[in-house]
C-alpha cells in the first residue's frame, strides 16, 4: 500500500530484499502480509541475540521513561553501568571506551586515536577489508571498488597489504606450502613506500567480513602482533562485525589469543540500537586529551541500556556456550555439502560467522548461483545474504538464540536449494 513511497529513499541506500517488515521476534521477522521468515542475517550481524530480545525491549522502555538524551552534558547511569558490563568482557587491559554511533565512526575514532598517540600519519589496511563508508573509513576499505568509485581523493598516507584470504591467495600459494608469505608484503611496503616509524596503525578484521567471511590464520595475526610491537605501530582489530558473540566468543580475538592495542566494536553491541566503541588500554585513551574527539549522540542512554541488557542476556542465557555447541554441527553439514556439490568451493568460518563460497569451473566466482540461491531461500522463508568482492559468498549469520530445530530447518532449506543449483 505504501510501496510507492520507496522511491523517495535514496537510490544509493541498497536493501537486501524488497520486503517491508512490520515486526520481529528472535530469529523471525514478519512482513506486511503477515508472512514469517527466518532472518539468518541477524539484521546484518547486529541482532546477535535475536530481534527484539525481551530484556532489551524492556531496558529500552524503562530508560525511555527516565532519560533519552544526555548529549555529553552530564553522566547517566546506563553509561556507567555499561562501563562495568564492557570491562567484564573485554580482554584484560582493554578497559577504556569512547562511545559513538556506528561502526564507521568507531573506525574513524580508532584512526584518530592512533595518529594522536603516535604522532605518526601512515595507516595500513588490507585488501578486501570493509571498515565503513565515511570518507576516512572508505579510504581503508577495498572489499569492492564501488565503495570508493568517484570519491577520490581519499585519505592520504593509507597503504594496503594482502589480507590472508587463503582460498583466493593473492600470491597464488596454498596453506599447506605457505609460510604466511603475504605478511612479507609489509616488508616491501616498509622498504619502498613508507618507513615503519611513520606508520601509526595497522587495522585488520580478524575475520574478513564484507570481503568474504574468511578468518585470518592464527599465525598471521600472531606475527602481525610481533611486527607491530617491534616497530611501535598500533594494532587495531576491527571487531565491528566479528565481535559481541558473533564467533561464539565475545570477540574473535579470543580464538587467536592475540591482543590488539585498539579494538572497534559496533553492530551486535546494543542489539540494534545505534552504538559503537573504540576500545583501548588506559595509556592510550587517557592521553587523548579532552575535546580532541567528541560526540553529541554517541553513548545515547537508550543504546547504553540496550547494550547492558545485551551483555546480561548473553551471560544469563549462556548464549556463547549454547551457540558454540551447535556451530560445529553446522560446519559438519556444510562441509558435507561441499563434498557433494562442485558449486561449493569453500566453507570456512569461526563460530556463527560462516562463509560458503560458490564457484563454477573449479574456482571462478559464481555470482549467479548465489543470486539464485538467495531468492529461492527467500521464497521458502529463509533470509540469507552474500558478501565477497564478487558477491559469490553466502554469509551464514544466525542469531545465537537459534534453536536446534530452527537451525535444522534453515540448513535443510539451504542444503536442498544448493543441491538444486
Ligand atoms: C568490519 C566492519 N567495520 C566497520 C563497518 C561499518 O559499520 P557501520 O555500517 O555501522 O558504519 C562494518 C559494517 O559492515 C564492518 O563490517
Amino acid at each position: 500500500m505504501t510501496d510507492h513511497l520507496k522511491r523517495h529513499i535514496s537510490n544509493a541506500w541498497g536493501f537486501a530484499t524488497d520486503m517491508t517488515v512490520t515486526r520481529a521476534q528472535g530469529v523471525y521477522v514478519f512482513d506486511d502480509a503477515g508472512r514469517k521468515y527466518m532472518d539468518f542475517t541477524s539484521g546484518h550481524a547486529v541482532c546477535n541475540i535475536g530481534h527484539n530480545h525481551p530484556a532489551v525491549v524492556e531496558a529500552i522502555k524503562e530508560q525511555a521513561d527516565r532519560l533519552i538524551h544526555a548529549g555529553s552534558i552530564f553522566y547517566y547511569e546506563p553509561l556507567l553501568r555499561l562501563m562495568e558490563s564492557l570491562t567484564s568482557i573485554t580482554p584484560p587491559g582493554l578497559d577504556r571506551f569512547f562511545l559513538s554511533n556506528s561502526g564507521a565512526e568507531a573506525v574513524e575514532g580508532a584512526v584518530k586515536l592512533a595518529r594522536y598517540h603516535t604522532r605518526r600519519q601512515g595507516i595500513i589496511s588490507f585488501t578486501g577489508a570493509f571498515h565503513g563508508r565515511t570518507l576516512g573509513a572508505t579510504s581503508l576499505t577495498s572489499s569492492a571498488v564501488k565503495y570508493r568509485a568517484r570519491y577520490h581523493p581519499l585519505l592520504p598516507s593509507v597503504y594496503r597489504a594482502f589480507y590472508p584470504y587463503c582460498y583466493r591467495c593473492m600470491l597464488g600459494k596454498h596453506p599447506s606450502t605457505c609460510d604466511i608469505d603475504c605478511l612479507g608484503y609489509l616488508d616491501y611496503l616498509f622498504t619502498h613506500e613508507i618507513a615503519p616509524e611513520e606508520v601509526a596503525a595497522i587495522i585488520i578484521e580478524p575475520v574478513l567480513g564484507e570481503g568474504g567471511y574468511a578468518p585470518a590464520p592464527a599465525a598471521f595475526l600472531e606475527r602481525l602482533r610481533c611486527l607491530c610491537t617491534d616497530h611501535g605501530i598500533l594494532l587495531i582489530f576491527d571487531e565491528v562485525q566479528s565481535g559481541f558473540g558473533r564467533t561464539c566468543k565475545w570477540f574473535a580475538l579470543e580464538h587467536y589469543g592475540v591482543k590488539p592495542d585498539i579494538m572497534t566494536l559496533a553492530k551486535g553491541i546494543a542489539s540494534g540500537m545505534p552504538l559503537s566503541a573504540v576500545v583501548s588500554a588506559a595509556e592510550l585513551m587517557d592521553g587523548w586529551e579532552t575535546g580532541s574527539h567528541g560526540t553529541t549522540f554517541g553513548g545515547n542512554p537508550l543504546s547504553c541500556a540496550a547494550s547492558v541488557a545485551t551483555v546480561e542476556a548473553i551471560k544469563r542465557e549462556g548464549l556463547l556456550e549454547k551457540s558454540d555447541r551447535l556451530a560445529s554441527g553446522v560446519m559438519t553439514r556444510l562441509f558435507a555439502l561441499k563434498r557433494d556439490c562442485d558449486v561449493v568451493g569453500d566453507v570456512r568460518g569461526l563460530g556463527y560467522m560462516i562463509g560458503v563460497e560458490f564457484v563454477r569451473n573449479g574456482d571462478t566466482p559464481n555470482t549467479g548461483a548465489v543470486a539464485r540461491l538467495k531468492s529461492r531461500c527467500l521464497e521458502r522463508g529463509l533470509i540469507i545474504i552474500e558478501c565477497g568482492t564478487h558477491r559469490n559468498v553466502i554469509r551464514f549469520i544466525p542469531p545465537l538464540v537459534t534453536t536446534v530445530d530452527q537451525m535444522d530447518e534453515a540448513l535443510g532449506i539451504f542444503e536442498e536449494e544448493v543441491r538444486k543449483l
